[in-house]
């Protein structure tokens, strides 16, 4: 998740600059970048990996007097982490930090190709300093170029511009994603993509709203709203707690998480989908010769995801799979076969257990594959091929967008493989394609919908016990809801395959004893639904999660009636994060951090 810092003023701007992006190291970077403009023309310094190393790469640099300068931290999503794909990205006389995603840029990119530009970035950025020099090439006022600019791109964005043509400037544009405008008493003007960078600068700031757009300069602001109506200014205090303003808003790192999904799933989508083609530049022609099976290796939540994964990757591909809990399959002397493909999960990418199994099967000379959310880390260096989550920095110990971003990245996978496989044809494939584009849209947390569930856990705080439960990838989330609850409420959880409850788990059916019961319209209902009644006419208290309305049910939580079970799926995920979430609210308990938790566990 890119942060985004800008500064118009006279103290030193390079400190101001990297200190704002310390503030914002808590969304996760891999790469980081300045551009300082004064009198004299630009300064620009870019480094991988941590501010310590912009620091020392611009040692030697500061400003005299009036500046005006733009900072970015960048977390990879379009082109691998590297110096050139760092912001800011560089026009002729001008530089741009953006953070989301320029959808069009493809089109934009062969517009301008065509035109003579040359790009030396592989992201979606770069286009945005090409197409503002090429209006302004036209003749057109700095403003105005920046204007037929921002009403050419389509996609999330949060964009601050500097050029040369205006050396005292900064253009600014916000739709989707956050920024923030701050001033103080000095006549100095800042620019966050959180509070977090702002606080301790000024005390003043507009939180700036979808299609706003401007510049500003040591004396004005001038900002219009998407209908390029001016505006009054309009500023609120700023908060003065850091760690509040990382969470920006919300209670709990965690429920920050969990209501960025649909964001993340998009960064996790996007470059990959195209009408009837999945598309991972990850991975080369000859990434399955020689593969008949999949093993897949992980641990915790990321071992639901492959859970999920292996019912999706044999239903689509066609393919076996096998999964393993990292901690078993590193003792038991498995048995490797070359034509297997390794495939590792982990958010972390440095979980001992997976690691180890990782090069037991590198040893055994296995294909290996790592589906990881963090580039650089140990899983991501060893293994033959990466396909990245894009999930962004994760801080709840309680995984909840990672496992969403992995589930994501499976079902492509599944997709891919099966397109190479022939086992969909393209039809097939294409009709998963337009259900995958709305994922991010049943991820989106509504209002009413945490409010019933907020209401609805103060009936869940004691009992003997809770039973998720799921048929076929319902199971692996029931698992996973289950583990959430476990981890941060401290009640006993069980996540259950819904039809083996009547093979040993209904003895503990009572009133006492909650079951969470999946129900998706699209997937096995009426199997599932007799399991629950089997369990509601032992007086179990039951909880249904469902389309269907469901009158067995003492509670029911109603998702949206979609025609996918995987839609359904992602949206019953959501449902059960927030009500662990909750329940653990309510018991007091530190949502974060839970006791005896690590959120990577690097020892055996
Ligand atoms: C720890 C964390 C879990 C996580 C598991 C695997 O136990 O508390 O949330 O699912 O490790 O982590 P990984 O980084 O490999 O996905």
């Amino acid at each position: 998740m890119c942060g985004i810092v800008g500064y118009i003023g006279r103290q030193p701007a390079k400190k101001i600059l990297i200190d704002g992006l310390r503030e914002l190291e808590y969304r996760g970077y891999d790469s980081a970048g300045i551009a300082i403009l004064q009198d004299s023309g630009f300064s620009t310094f870019k480094a991988l990996g941590k501010l310590i190393n912009l620091e020392k790469k611009s040692t030697s640099f500061e400003t005299k007097g009036f500046s005006v300068g733009i900072g970015h931290t960048r977390w990879a999503t379009h082109g691998k982490p590297t110096e050139l794909n760092a912001h800011p990205h560089m026009g002729e006389n001008s530089y741009v930090v953006h953070n989301g995603i320029i959808e069009n840029y493809q089109e934009l990119k062969n517009e301008l190709q065509s035109d003579g530009v040359t790009f030396i970035s592989q992201t979606d950025t770069e286009v945005i300093v090409h197409l503002f020099e090429h209006y302004l090439k036209n003749a057109l006022e700095a403003f105005d170029a920046f204007k037929m600019m921002l009403s050419r791109i389509e996609g999330a964005f949060a964009i601050l511009l500097v050029t040369t043509t205006k050396k005292n400037q900064i253009f600014f544009a916000k739709s989707g994603s956050p920024m923030i405008l701050g001033i103080n008493s000095e006549d100095e003007k800042f620019f966050g993509s959180s509070d977090a960078a702002l606080i301790g600068k000024c005390e003043n700031v507009i939180y700036l709203e979808d299609g706003d757009y401007g510049y500003l300069d040591e004396k004005d602001i001038l900002l219009y709203n998407k209908d390029d109506k001016r505006q009054h200014l309009t500023f609120t205090s700023l908060p003065t707690s850091k760690l509040s303003a990382q969470k920006e808003g919300f209670r709990f790192f965690m429920e920050k998480e969990i209501y960025e999904q649909h964001d993340v799933i998009s960064d996790t989508l996007i470059g990959r989908l195209s009408d009837e083609k999945i598309i991972f530049d990850e991975l080369d022609d000859n990434f399955l010769d020689g593969i008949n099976d999949i093993t897949f290796s992980s641990c915790g939540t990321s071992y639901h995801s492959a859970l999920t994964a292996s019912y999706l990757f044999e239903r689509y591909a066609k393919i076996k799979t096998s999964v393993e809990f990292a901690s078993e399959f590193r003792y038991r002397s498995p048995l490797l076969n070359s034509s297997t493909l390794f495939v590792v999960i982990s958010q972390s990418g440095e979980t001992a257990d997976t690691l180890e199994t990782l090069k037991m099967a590198k040893d055994a000379g296995l294909k290996t594959l790592v589906i990881c959310n963090v580039d650089n880390s140990s899983m991501v260096r060893l293994a033959d091929y990466t396909i990245l989550a894009r999930a962004g920095i994760e801080k709840g110990v309680a995984s909840t967008k990672a496992f969403a971003t992995q589930v994501v990245v499976l079902w492509m996978l599944s997709l891919y493989i099966a397109s190479k496989r022939k086992s969909l044809d393209t039809k097939e494939i294409a009709k998963e394609i337009k259900i995958l584009r709305e994922v991010p849209s049943k991820t989106i947390v509504n209002d009413e919908l945490h409010e019933r569930i907020h209401r609805l856990s103060k009936r869940y705080l004691h009992g003997h016990g809770f039973f998720f439960i799921g048929r076929d990838v319902f199971f692996p989330l029931a698992l996973e809801g289950a583990l959430k609850l476990k981890e941060i409420s401290y009640l006993h959880a069980e996540g259950y395959p819904s039809g083996e409850m009547k093979h040993g788990p209904i003895a503990l059916a009572d009133p006492e004893l909650f079951t969470i019961a999946l129900l998706p319209k699209n997937m096995l209902y009426d199997k599932s639904k007799s399991n629950v009644e089997e369990l509601s006419a032992r007086d179990a208290t039951i909880c249904a999660i469902s389309p269907v309305n469901f009158d067995k049910a003492d509670d029911f939580i109603q998702i949206s009636n979609t025609q996918h079970y995987m839609l359904e799926f992602f949206e019953m995920m959501v449902v059960v994060q927030l009500l662990s979430m909750e329940i653990s609210i309510r018991l007091g308990n530190d949502v974060d951090m839970p006791r005896n938790l690590a959120k990577s566990v690097t020892v055996e």
